[in-house]
């Protein structure tokens, strides 16, 4: 095309009225055509899971457990405090508030943190408030990445790690967890995938900037233990590596299994940004804010992404999470504080889920933490027939395939790994919890009866 291009160009210098209207209007679709493609470093990511199964969802009305959001009312404390800001007497609220975060919200989180972490931290300096924890990944992951900075990525993964450190000019290196327990040896938890420890050693050189952890995992559910986050840290420690730790469903791990923010292990401080989400905390993800806290030196440059793209996130949002979250400290003695009584809730709903899906032939993987759940649908491999699904890997035919003739949706988990990876998750599917009891009953059913229909 761009031969053509130039030899258009050279007959319209030559002979210019011998060149008509239509080569003249030809040339310049075809130069802007090459000028408004897509920039190199997205190429590649054009494709995303969410926007194709939200269409498929609305194309073929299944009982949708794919995206990841609560269908019952946040708390309510959270939705009238943003309901009162708004129509309240300080007009302000509703006007532009600080950049780095609004006051009230960075307060109440650098005391949250404070006393989690162990340390004080510094409203003003250590804490960022973001559009989300997506856009805190996306400002510590350009904030900390150069050209042919080496940044490696857990497999699974939250399917937007890669293209942002593709488009930071960094080289994503692979590692994906192993089911470690045989088939047919009973039922799988999250903590039977595991890291190869040497492996994981030998990822790390003088290139490698950093590491994204997620802990509690989406999708597998693993909280990692103390001997797993030590294990990365001291070789985050011994190569001068940053971790960057994505914690959005800290509040989410179920008896007896803790949630350990790697910040808090010995000299891990001063090289962790840990990232969370008001969205997943209240169960409000439709208000996209999220945070990035840790050492003032590392923040800063999170800080000056963050300036330079989103500058200031929503006001009234901010102030309502803050007076959520200074209830929830001010009762986090009591069960009844919404960060332990969320996953409460859930254990039933991760019990119901596992039993209907372990009814009708999948193996689960029960998670420890988070509200998803992973499944092996192999098992079922005759009763499908994917022989008319065209996507090129089978997690993706069999979720389609379930959409339009069983109407139920889940998500193809090898979205979430590398494109050689893909195949390593091809026999699984991952449904979401954090539904109704009476949507989750339906999914029982709906399964049931296709199971009776065989
Ligand atoms: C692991 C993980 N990180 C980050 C996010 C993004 O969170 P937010 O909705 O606050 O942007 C999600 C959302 O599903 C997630 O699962």
């Amino acid at each position: 095309m761009f031969v053509a291009c130039r030899s258009l160009q050279a007959v319209s210098k030559v002979v210019p009225s011998t060149v008509s209207g239509i080569q003249r209007r030809l040339l310049a679709s075809m130069s802007s055509a090459n000028k408004f493609d897509l920039p190199d470093r997205y190429r590649g990511s054009e494709k995303s899971v969410w926007v194709e199964y939200i269409q498929l969802a609305q194309e073929t009305q299944p009982l949708n457990l794919g995206q990841g959001f609560p269908d019952f009312a946040a708390p309510e404390h959270v939705t009238k405090a943003l309901a009162e800001v708004c129509t309240g007497e300080n007009v302000l609220m509703n006007q532009y508030t600080r950049g780095f975060g609004h006051l009230r919200l960075v307060k109440a989180l650098s005391q949250l943190y404070s006393k989690l972490i162990g340390r004080t931290i510094n409203p003003a300096t250590e804490v960022l408030v973001t559009a989300g924890a997506y856009e805190a990944l996306f400002s510590t992951i350009m904030g900390h990445t150069g050209p042919g900075d080496e940044v490696i990525i857990i497999e699974p993964f939250f399917d937007c790690y890669e293209p942002m450190v593709r488009a930071a000019g960094g080289i994503p290196k692979f590692i994906p967890l192993k089911l470690v327990k045989p088939s047919g040896s009973g039922p799988v938890s999250s903590g039977d995938w595991k890291l190869d420890v040497d492996e994981l050693s030998s990822m790390f050189n003088s290139k490698t900037k950093s590491i994204i952890l997620n802990t509690p995992h989406n999708p597998i559910g693993k909280v990692f233990t103390q001997e797993e986050l030590t294990v990365i840290a001291d070789l985050c420690k011994k190569w001068n590596v940053l971790c960057i730790s994505d914690e959005v469903y800290e509040w989410l791990v179920y008896k007896p299994y803790k949630h350990i923010r790697i910040a808090t292990l010995p000299g891990m401080w001063d090289r962790t940004i840990t990232i969370g989400s008001a969205g997943k905390t209240f169960s409000v993800t439709g208000w996209k804010t999220g945070w990035a806290y840790g050492p003032a030196n590392l923040l800063k440059n999170v800080m000056t992404v963050h300036q330079n793209c989103v500058y200031t996130c929503t006001t009234p949002v901010q102030e309502a999470v803050a007076r959520g979250f200074e209830l929830e400290m001010s009762r986090m003695d009591s069960p009844e504080c919404y960060f332990y009584s969320l996953a409460e809730e859930l254990l039933p709903k991760r019990e119901l889920m596992a039993k209907f899906l372990s009814d009708v032939g999948m193996v689960p993987t029960i998670p420890e933490g988070g509200y998803f759940m992973i499944a092996d649908w192999s098992p079922l491999a005759n009763k499908v027939d994917l022989s008319q699904e065209v996507d090129k890997y089978r997690d993706y035919k069999f979720t389609k395939w379930m959409s339009k003739n069983i109407k139920l949706q889940g998500i193809p988990p090898s979205a979430f790994y590398s494109e050689p990876n893909k195949p390593l998750i091809e026999d699984y599917v991952r449904y979401c919890f954090i539904k109704k009891d009476e949507n989750l009953h339906k999914a029982a059913e709906i399964l049931q009866k296709w199971k009776g229909s065989n």
